[in-house]
């Protein structure tokens, strides 16, 4: 009897450790290099491993991230990423990297990474920077935590919510952060609302954002810029 209920309780605690686990999977040797290998038809979540007997150490390396982008487009921003997709050696860590420039007035819009915190630094300029919580309690709204970021400072914008950054200065900025996914993903709320392809039912848009049907046409027929 009492052993019955030991295994159970092991049972539930296996379960229940499992689903607490919001980051990628822990790797299980030193390290997995990336291959796209068309071939295979065995599903991995994540990318399967290149064979250590060949992997270099070029398969952790890449250059380029001295380079500013160019911010002229509708948002003033360029996001570029160092992720398991271009830095096969991140596979299955757990980890990746961005460069943000920004224009002044530049803008990365709100938006998400469904699968990992970030933590920014500001190397160049002042941005204003902000993230909402999820769904609040009774009788609350979704809060905004805000802050004005100089060089130096250090922001963290928790797993999967809604954040922002903007540059308050008139001259152009430059942040890097460090995101906990080898494959963050992002989803710019703009963009995937009003910009998914094909477009969502404008009444649905139109009844979620309690407006006019009209503004709803007006937001879908916009270009949505992806900055990144
Ligand atoms: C995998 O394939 C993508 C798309 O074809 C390509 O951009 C990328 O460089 C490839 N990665 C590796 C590690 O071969
Ligand atoms: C930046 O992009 C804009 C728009 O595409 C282009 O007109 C401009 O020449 C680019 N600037 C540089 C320095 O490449």
């Amino acid at each position: 009897m009492a052993l019955k209920s030991f295994v159970l309780i092991i049972a539930i605690l296996a379960v229940v450790t499992s689903i607490s686990h919001a980051s990628d999977p822990s790797p299980l040797q030193d390290f997995c290099v990336a291959v796209n290998d068309s071939m295979t038809t065995v599903f991995v979540n994540g990318k399967v491993c290149k064979d250590p007997k060949v992997v270099t150490a070029d398969d952790f390396f890449k250059s380029g991230l001295n380079v500013a982008r160019n911010t002229s487009n509708n948002v003033g921003s360029a996001v570029t990423m160092v992720n398991v997709n271009n830095l096969p050696g991140l596979n299955t860590l757990g980890i990746s990297l961005v460069r943000i420039d920004y224009a002044p007035y530049g803008l990365n819009p709100p938006h998400t990474h469904p699968r990992g915190t970030e933590v920014l630094t500001v190397l160049e300029g002042t941005l204003y920077v902000g993230f909402v919580l999820s769904k609040p309690g009774p009788n609350m709204k979704n809060k905004l935590f805000t802050k004005i970021l100089h060089p130096g400072d250090v922001f963290v914008f928790p797993i999967g919510l809604i954040h922002f950054q903007f540059n308050v200065g008139k001259t152009k900025a430059v942040a890097f952060a460090g995101l906990s996914s080898q494959n963050p993903g992002v989803i710019t709320i703009a963009n995937a609302v009003f910009g998914s392809d094909p477009p969502i039912n404008g009444d649905i848009l139109a009844k979620a954002f309690q407006v006019d049907k009209k503004v709803v046409d007006y937001l879908q027929s916009q270009f949505w810029w992806d900055n990144n």
